[in-house]
């Protein structure tokens, strides 16, 4: 059994990594953040302010998150519904860390995410994962990179799919979503001890899959 924690800020690139790195593993990968944000949609619709602890914490209780992964990727459903592109809405990305900051909305989530993990080989990306979520991962990967770099992977992505974007602010709202991610009281995003760092700045994406990789084989045969 193998267990990867991958963390970092947003843009830097952990979803891409890690849903390669686990179809060439081949393991079950998990985005935390979609479940931030599947929360994060339903709250929106059923008019939950992003400051209601107590909503959120029953909503997320009471909310059925899944996962369905095929050849043509993976998709991602809240109480069967299928979002895996709704929730990529600016909207949710202006809402998402503001749900993520209550600390008894995160046990929920936590919990939910644990048990995804019980047994099995996988690999998940967040912000507390190799903190919270898979404390005993048999490695923690902390990915990063500048500030720059990651607006404008962000940039790319959102226009290609269509979305109105504008540079500058896009690079304002993922400081001030950073800002909430590492502040929070519980399950900040943050180096650990035991963290493997990597800035992506300068990589491309084959780089740093290559890299894990050889992280993960050198690691393997000392585990
Ligand atoms: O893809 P991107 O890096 O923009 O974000 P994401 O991974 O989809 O996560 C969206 C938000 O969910 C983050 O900004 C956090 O506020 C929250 N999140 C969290 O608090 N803990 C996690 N394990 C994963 C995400």
């Amino acid at each position: 059994m193998m267990q990867i924690s991958i963390d970092g800020p947003a843009g830097a690139g952990k979803s891409t990594v890690s849903k390669e790195l686990a179809s060439r593993l081949n393991i079950i990968y998990i985005d935390t953040g979609a479940m931030y944000r599947a929360l994060t949609w339903k709250a929106y619709n059923s008019k939950i302010s992003v400051e209601d602890e107590d909503s959120l914490t029953d909503l997320a209780k009471s909310t059925e998150i899944s996962f369905i992964t095929n050849p043509a990727g993976q998709r991602i459903f809240c109480d069967g519904i299928d979002i895996t592109e709704v929730i990529r809405d600016p909207i949710i990305n202006d809402l998402v860390a503001k749900v993520a900051y209550h600390p008894r909305v995160r046990e929920i989530m936590v919990r939910k995410q644990k048990d995804y993990s019980i047994d099995r080989s996988i690999i998940m990306d967040g912000r507390d994962i190799g903190e919270l979520v898979l404390p005993h991962a048999d490695f923690k990967f902390f990915l990063t990179a500048s500030i720059d770099v990651r607006s404008n992977r962000r940039y790319q992505e959102m226009t290609a799919k269509g979305y109105e974007v504008d540079l500058l602010s896009l690079k304002e709202m993922i400081s001030v979503r950073d800002n909430w991610d590492s502040t929070r009281s519980v399950g900040a995003l943050k180096i650990l001890d035991d963290s493997i760092v990597i800035d992506t700045s300068d990589l491309s994406e084959e780089e740093v899959l290559e890299k894990m990789i050889r992280i993960i084989k050198e690691g393997s045969r000392a585990l």
